[in-house]
């Protein structure tokens, strides 16, 4: 058995301590907000905090995790208070297909608790979400005005 903490719960889950995070996640834990792209680090659908800093689940054994705290995308507000970065989201229209942005929303989440009023430089550099339905001047749009919300 190996325990988790996510979202402030715990969850005891029977699996191979290789399995990828996000499949323990979503299959074991039944949150499915957090989205499986290309398996391979590469795109961010699947980001979820790991003590507050962003990882991409798919590709982190959940062996790894250890006692560390496991925020997704469902855990992000605070009960009925949306997070600023989902408020902005909704502001903002940002969400074309939808399939990227809740991987999106907790990259953007953490990139603000570590720096508060980014640049667009930072954003570059700190936001390399990849989403095909090509969202991305909203996100920057939405990013802006949740640093200033
Ligand atoms: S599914 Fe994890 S980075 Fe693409
Ligand atoms: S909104 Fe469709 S992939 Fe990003």
């Amino acid at each position: 058995m190996i325990r988790l903490s996510v979202n402030g719960k715990t969850h005891e889950v029977d699996v191979d301590p290789t399995t990828p995070l996000l499949w323990v996640i979503r299959e074991q834990i039944g949150l499915t907000g957090t989205k499986y792209g290309c398996g391979i680090a590469q795109c961010g659908a699947c980001t979820v905090h790991i003590n507050g800093l962003p990882m991409r689940s798919c590709s982190l054994p959940v062996s790894a995790v250890g006692d560390s705290k496991i925020t997704t995308i469902e855990g992000l507000a605070s009960g009925k208070t949306l997070h600023k970065v989902q408020q902005a989201w909704i502001a903002h229209e940002v969400p074309q297909c939808g399939y990227c942005q809740s991987g999106m929303i907790m990259a953007v989440a953490a990139l603000l608790r570590a720096k508060p009023k980014p640049t667009d430089a930072d954003i570059n550099e700190g936001i390399t979400n990849i989403c095909r339905c090509g969202t991305f001047q909203q996100v920057r749009e939405a990013i802006h005005a949740a640093a200033s919300a």
